[in-house]
């Protein structure tokens, strides 16, 4: 794939495109069986994109239109106590594209996004996030969510509709399209399984209507169909995806840059793709240390 890594006109014909679709949504669901001879070739093409669109499991809304500015961390640092997590934090995200975010465990990926969200301060630096931008999140730890309740009140909050953009879809078909039928929407979110737990989380962040996603470890123990919806979704979005995953197979298929966590308080931010990323690595012998601008580092 080749998402655009800035808001090129490729990438604004892209968001005018969507836009378009959906509105005519709402004049195609009007449209009487009658005036189906009469349809204009425009008509027609705009249905098409339509018919598309319905295909996909994982539909995500585009949200309002992303300016230039996105999210951008200025020498940021964060510590907890004398630990410190990174310094020197730097990046820019792009208006159109898919950030990888990946490192091990502790290394502070989900204190990134909760510092975003303005969750968690960070102990020196800044970070700016851009006046157009509408945040779609859900934290990983999903305290917000009511164990007694199950996977379809707490999706459909009792509505039978729920509103993608500006379309609404029936709350039992979105539930059922991140492979929840039947039973299933009945479980109570204190039991689920660990993907089970995933896909409520990802029916949850992407019905926020965002346009800049944020999605921590998504992946983790989702079955291969979801999976690819998910892929499927995120490709078609014409926002700023923000997401950590440990599946860099998934990554290398989606990712217009990578986001590393390296350990030892150092992160890398690199464009493009995951594979890449790798083979530069191994071109610096492993040493991460950025020898050109556009690759930031935190510390030395
Ligand atoms: N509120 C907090 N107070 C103290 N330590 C924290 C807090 N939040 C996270 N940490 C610690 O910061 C480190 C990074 O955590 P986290 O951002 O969750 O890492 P990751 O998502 O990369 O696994 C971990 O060692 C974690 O225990
Ligand atoms: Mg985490």
């Amino acid at each position: 794939m080749s998402k655009k890594t800035n808001s090129s006109p490729a990438s604004e014909e892209k968001a005018k495109e969507a836009s378009a679709a959906e509105q005519n949504e709402q004049t195609a669901a009007q449209a009487k069986p009658e005036a189906e001879a009469a349809k204009q070739p425009e008509e027609k093409k705009h249905e098409d994109a339509k018919q598309q669109e319905e295909k996909l499991e994982i539909y995500i809304p585009n949200g309002p239109r992303l300016g230039d500015v996105v999210i951008e961390a200025h020498d940021v640092k964060k510590a907890f106590g004398d630990r410190v997590l990174y310094e020197n934090l730097n990046f820019t995200l792009p208006p159109a594209g898919i950030v990888g975010v990946i490192g091990p465990n502790g290394t502070g990926k989900t204190t990134l996004f909760r510092m975003i969200m303005g969750l968690e301060q960070p102990t020196a630096g800044t970070f700016t996030v851009g006046q157009t931008v509408k945040l779609s999140y859900v934290d990983q730890q999903h305290k917000s969510i009511d164990p007694e309740k199950t996977v379809y009140e707490v999706i459909s909050q009792n509505s039978e509709w729920i509103q993608l953009g500006n379309r609404q879809v029936p709350a039992r078909a979105y539930v059922a399209r991140f492979n929840f039928t039947g039973a299933d929407q009945e479980k109570k979110c204190g039991v689920l399984s660990g993907g089970e737990r995933n896909r409520l989380h990802l029916a949850l962040a992407l019905k926020e209507g965002g346009n800049v996603l944020l999605l921590d470890e998504p992946t983790n123990d989702i079955d291969v169909n979801t999976l690819r919806a998910l892929e499927e979704g995120l490709e078609n979005f014409a926002g700023c995806a923000v997401v950590i995953s440990h599946d860099r197979w998934f990554l290398d298929r989606i990712a217009t840059h990578i986001l590393s966590f390296e350990g030892d308080s150092k992160v890398v931010f690199y464009q493009g793709s995951y594979s890449e990323f790798e083979e530069w690595k191994r071109a610096q012998g492993g040493d991460t240390t950025p020898h050109r601008v556009k690759y930031k580092k935190l510390m030395e």
